[in-house]
């Protein structure tokens, strides 16, 4: 009599095995420093970047644009080097995304100045007639709430102090509202005149859309 004729056995006997094998392929691993691989080039997000991050998620760019360059030809061509895991080390919840209405953003940071960044989200059609991006020049005209940035920053485990969270924020603030600001004229069109001296919610995701990719590229430069 084998063991395909006594059912209970047969069952429990599968059910060490799959509980076996589900510890040493998935927890295990789960637990090894080599799966979770960091590098010293790959920097946590700013309190603005992280903010942005968030209005990102909240306006659900990653339903039109991926944030992972796979190891193609065609791909990194396009949009240049893959995607490395550590670059994804701070990123909670990742935003690979799986639709590609629009092109791969993981390598987007430092392609075009802020400038083009203001002026693309006040209108894609402006500057791509066919483009389907929806435009989103009223992000502009909703100050930027701060209240959690430094919570956010904590329970992402970034190891900011509130005082480092608040200079983060100030820097940013005082470098787009600064007379010398390179991409002022295109901010000032889609910020209203109460809000340029303040930190807006496109002034942070323009901050996030520059971070992607930025830390791989000065590993490259620097190599
Ligand atoms: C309905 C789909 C759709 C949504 C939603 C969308 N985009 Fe796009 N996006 C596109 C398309 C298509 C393009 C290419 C044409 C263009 O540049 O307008 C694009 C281009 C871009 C580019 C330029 C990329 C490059 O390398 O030239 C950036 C940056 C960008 N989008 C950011 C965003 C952000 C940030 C959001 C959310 C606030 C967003 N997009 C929402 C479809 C979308």
């Amino acid at each position: 009599m084998g063991i395909t004729s006594k059912p209970v056995v047969f069952a429990i006997l599968s059910a060490a095995v799959i509980l076996i094998g589900t510890t040493v392929t998935v927890f295990i691993p789960l637990f090894m420093p080599s799966t979770q691989p960091v590098s010293a080039y790959i920097k946590p997000y700013t309190a603005v970047e992280q903010e942005g991050r968030d209005i990102y998620m909240r306006e659900g760019c990653n339903n039109c644009h991926t944030q992972t360059v796979r190891p193609l030809r065609t791909e990194v061509l396009r949009y240049g080097e893959y995607s490395k895991p550590e670059e994804f080390a701070y990123d909670r919840p990742f935003l690979w995304g799986s639709k590609r209405t629009g092109p791969d953003l993981n390598r987007v940071g430092g392609k075009y100045p802020d400038s083009w960044h203001y002026t693309h989200f006040k209108r894609p059609q402006g500057m791509f007639e066919k483009s389907n991006m929806p435009p989103y020049f009223w992000l502009a005209k909703n100050r930027l709430d701060t209240s959690y940035s430094f919570k956010k920053t904590t329970v992402l485990g970034y190891g900011y102090t509130e005082a480092m969270v608040k200079q983060q924020l100030e820097e940013y603030r005082a470098k787009v509202a600064d007379e010398n600001y390179p991409s002022k004229e295109s901010r000032n069109v889609v910020t209203p005149l109460e809000l340029r001296k303040e930190l807006t919610e496109m002034d942070a995701l323009v901050a996030y859309i520059q971070k992607l990719g930025r830390d791989v590229k000065s590993m490259e430069t620097n190599q």
